[in-house]
């Protein structure tokens, strides 16, 4: 179901990158913006709200699935999830307090309005929890992100649904339908230098997933991965039955920490390969092959998110009758930030600018050419290419105590090359000829012969009914 979504949605981001902001200016407005008027929100800062305005998620235990929901997702562990955790001491360490604060604010927003830092309140250590993203009400003016959301905590629960009933006071709300709710956190970019650390909302704004209104909501809060939409369903129980209902589950393709099967699918659903070479190709010579990546199913770039420490990579090898694999090439996909080390879980607050960016804008492919050596003698051998996917260094996740981190196999391709025309003939023509003759041989007689003879039977059976009756009629 597609749904348009410049309704009451809040103004768009200059598309221009701003760059240059300077650190302190940057914390002076996060820390001491003026609050607009109340019925607008207020931003996340200190002061701008009291505990009362915020009730923990075991005060939804009457939206049935949603609340187990939200608990698997990603977002109930912004500030408990250990690499994060890592990364913070990182953070801290070579950046200050001053940085620090800039990570809790988005991955603890609750916290942060209350100026519990450390996140140890029954709320705030919830991270980001149902009843931040329900008071939401409207969006800071400017570029959407680093938190530009604007919270109103009186307990009134904001939603999608038109002429909500429930026992608490609730409301409508267009921005709960709009990506820019999401984008106000999904878009990270450095608070001294305002370079794009993370631009998933900037990605999918501009992308044509935008233009045909599909939403964040609609990929990753429909009932499955690869599933667009929301589906019918109720919002709590007892609650009458609606078709535009979502899931709080969040799903995303964090393969140590979340639920390895979702995760998976969703992964799955994100790209197609396609590999081209030629079909027979002599042996020990140099041949040429292409690989095709498509970002099929991604409403971002593929990857997206923290890119610097996501790792998304192509191998391609080949395989041969004994069994054996040849590795033929290895591309990395991310992006590289100035003053990092390549692929490292780097530190992105060190960073001035995106130095590569090699990803897959949505709906777009990127074409790789290699170059690889056709083995000897062997009559036919596979050529192979799989998009593999990892959420976190080995290095990080070992910091960080992971018990786990698998590789995700996201699709692979393959193609058989001959090395040469009577090979290829032989494997390919030849049984399937002969099959085709061995049926032809077999079947048709036999089926023929079958009903043949059971015409007969049939027809000296009725001859003979027909002689016995004229017998008796004669005796
Ligand atoms: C990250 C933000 C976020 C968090 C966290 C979150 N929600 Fe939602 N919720 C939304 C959005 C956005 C929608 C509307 C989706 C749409 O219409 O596109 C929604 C819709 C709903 C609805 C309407 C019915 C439905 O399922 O669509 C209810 C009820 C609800 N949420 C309850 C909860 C509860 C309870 C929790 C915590 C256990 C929670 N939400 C956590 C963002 C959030
Ligand atoms: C208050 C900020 C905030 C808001 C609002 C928010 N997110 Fe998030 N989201 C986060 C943070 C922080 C994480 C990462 C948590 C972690 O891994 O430590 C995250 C993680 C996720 C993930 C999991 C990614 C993974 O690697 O598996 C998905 C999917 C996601 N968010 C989607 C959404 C959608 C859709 C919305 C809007 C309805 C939304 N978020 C709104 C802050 C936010
Ligand atoms: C058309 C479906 C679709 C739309 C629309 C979409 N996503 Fe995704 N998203 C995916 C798929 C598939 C993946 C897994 C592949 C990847 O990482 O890009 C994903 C991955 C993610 C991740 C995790 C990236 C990582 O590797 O850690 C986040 C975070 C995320 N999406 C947030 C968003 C936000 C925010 C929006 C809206 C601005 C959005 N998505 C729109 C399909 C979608
Ligand atoms: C404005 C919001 C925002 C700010 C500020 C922010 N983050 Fe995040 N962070 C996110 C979102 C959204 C994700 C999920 C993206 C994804 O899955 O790719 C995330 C994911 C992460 C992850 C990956 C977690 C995992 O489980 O794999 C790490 C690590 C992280 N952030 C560290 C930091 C650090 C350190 C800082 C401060 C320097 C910081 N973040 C500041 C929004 C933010």
């Amino acid at each position: 179901m597609l749904r348009v979504l410049e309704r009451g949605s809040p103004q768009r981001p200059p598309r221009e990158r701003m760059r240059t902001r300077l650190a302190a200016t940057m914390f002076i407005v996060v820390l001491t913006a003026p609050s607009p008027a109340m019925s607008e929100g207020r931003p996340v800062a200190p002061g701008n709200a009291t505990e009362k305005g915020f009730e923990p998620s075991s005060a939804c235990s009457c939206h049935g699935e949603l609340l187990p929901q939200w608990r698997a997702s990603m977002h109930a562990k912004a500030i408990s999830d250990p690499v994060f955790l890592v990364a913070l001491e990182e953070a801290g360490r070579d950046g200050g307090e001053e940085v620090a604060l800039f990570c809790k604010r988005c991955h603890a927003p609750v916290g942060h309005m209350l100026g519990d830092f450390d996140a140890t309140g029954d709320v705030a250590k919830e991270g980001v929890t149902c009843m931040f993203c329900h008071q939401v009400t409207g969006m800071l003016k400017g570029e959407v992100g680093n938190v530009s959301q604007l919270v109103d905590a009186d307990l009134v629960r904001r939603a999608q649904l038109k002429e909500p009933k429930a026992p608490h006071p609730a409301q409508y709300s267009s921005l709960h339908e709009s990506p820019a709710l999401c984008g106000g956190c999904h878009n990270v970019s450095h608070p001294g230098n305002g370079s794009h650390l993370e631009s998933t909302y900037t990605e999918w704004e501009k992308g044509p997933y935008a233009d045909e209104g599909i939403a964040c909501q609609d990929c990753h809060m429909s009932v499955k991965p690869g599933v667009v939409g929301p589906a019918r369903g109720v919002a709590a129980d007892g609650a009458p039955s609606r078709d535009n209902i979502y899931s709080m589950r969040f799903f995303g393709p964090n393969l140590p920490q979340d639920d390895e099967g979702l995760a998976t699918a969703l992964l799955e659903s994100a790209a197609k390969l396609e590999l081209d070479t030629q079909g027979v190709l002599p042996a020990g010579q140099v041949a040429s092959m292409t690989v095709a990546v498509t970002n099929s199913g991604a409403g971002h770039y593929l990857p997206t998110g923290v890119t610097d420490v996501r790792q998304m990579w192509l191998s391609v090898w080949t395989e041969l009758p004994d069994g054996s694999k040849h590795s033929v090439a290895e591309s990395r996909f991310g992006t590289v930030l100035e003053g990092t080390t390549d692929g490292g879980a780097s530190s992105p607050w060190e960073s001035l600018e995106v130095k590569s960016d090699f990803r897959i804008p949505p709906r777009e492919m990127i074409t790789l050419n290699y170059l690889y050596e056709v083995p000897v003698e062997v009559g036919s051998y596979t050529l192979k290419a799989a998009l593999l996917y990892k959420s976190v260094p080995d290095e990080l996740a070992d910091k960080a105590g992971l018990t786990r981190n698998p590789t995700c196999r996201m699709t692979e391709v393959s193609r058989v090359v001959y090395q040469s025309e009577t090979a290829r003939t032989e494997a390919v023509e030849k049984p399937l000829g002969q099959r085709r003759l061995g049926a032809g041989v077999l079947r048709v007689p036999g089926w023929l012969a079958l009903s043949v003879l059971a015409a007969l039977a049939l027809a000296a059976g009725v001859l003979n009914i027909y002689a016995i009756k004229a017998w008796r009629r004669s005796g």
